[in-house]
């Protein structure tokens, strides 16, 4: 199904001293505009917060995916959806309490998402899954762009799958590190139906065609796999 599928560009891979322009670049082609959140101490690096995400906001009609790799989610959290984020993920081994985090986003306004790094299994958050709508699993370590795709973690995108289509879980599950043109038909076929791109998209001349193309194999290979 082709309208299932979400593409969601990652500002982490654009020109920071540019964000307004580098947002618009992607509108009308992009669904949703991805955004890390790094606080030097969840993970080693550090990129934006609050304010920049106010102030963005302003600059685009894009949805904001913001993807918080912080630390204390619990206190920094509904800030974002406040701030009029679409989706606000945080990591769950940064949480104590992932439900609790999800109800104060959903009542904050934003949708809730639950992301998932790479030596984390997936299992231990299954049972969580209908308080949020979206599951980001890392196919990288958090932390960084340009990483290489690591296959093997899209066990956990199939694990994931499985159990959303049996429970009939409105859950959007998305792949985020190292997706392009040759990973993201992969990620299509272990049943991914949102797609973080940085590199891919902010790297490439035309970051808009980037998008479509993106678009047009997750598409075909996710409607090969039915
Ligand atoms: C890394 C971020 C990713 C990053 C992906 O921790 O969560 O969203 O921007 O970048 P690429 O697509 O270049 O791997
Ligand atoms: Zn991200």
């Amino acid at each position: 199904m082709q309208e299932n599928v979400l593409i969601a560009p990652s500002i982490l891979a654009a020109d920071f001293a540019r964000l307004a322009d580098e947002a618009r670049v992607v509108e009308g082609a992009a669904d949703w505009l991805h955004v890390d959140v790094m606080d030097y101490h969840f993970v080693p690096n550090l990129t934006i917060g609050l304010p920049v995400v106010q102030s963005l906001r302003k600059a685009t009609t894009l949805p904001f995916d913001c993807h918080l790799m912080i630390a204390d989610p619990a206190r920094w959290a509904t800030g974002y959806a406040e701030a009029g984020a679409y989706n606000v993920t945080f990591h769950a081994e940064a949480a104590t309490d992932p439900v609790a985090i999800a109800k104060d986003l959903r009542a904050a306004g934003s949708r809730a998402g639950l992301a998932i790094d790479r030596d984390t299994p997936v299992e231990g958050y299954l049972d969580v899954l209908p308080h949020f709508d979206l599951l980001l699993i890392m196919t990288i370590k958090a932390g960084f762009g340009g990483q290489q795709f690591l296959p093997h973690l899209l066990d956990k995108v199939r694990a994931a799958r499985q159990h959303a289509d049996a429970g009939h879980l409105e859950l959007r599950i998305e792949v985020d590190g190292g997706v392009a043109e040759d990973t993201i038909a992969a990620c299509a076929e272990a049943g991914a139906d949102t797609f973080v791109a940085g590199t891919a998209v902010y790297g490439a001349d035309d970051p808009a065609a980037a998008v479509r193309k993106l678009r047009a194999t997750a598409a075909a290979a996710s409607a090969q796999t039915g």
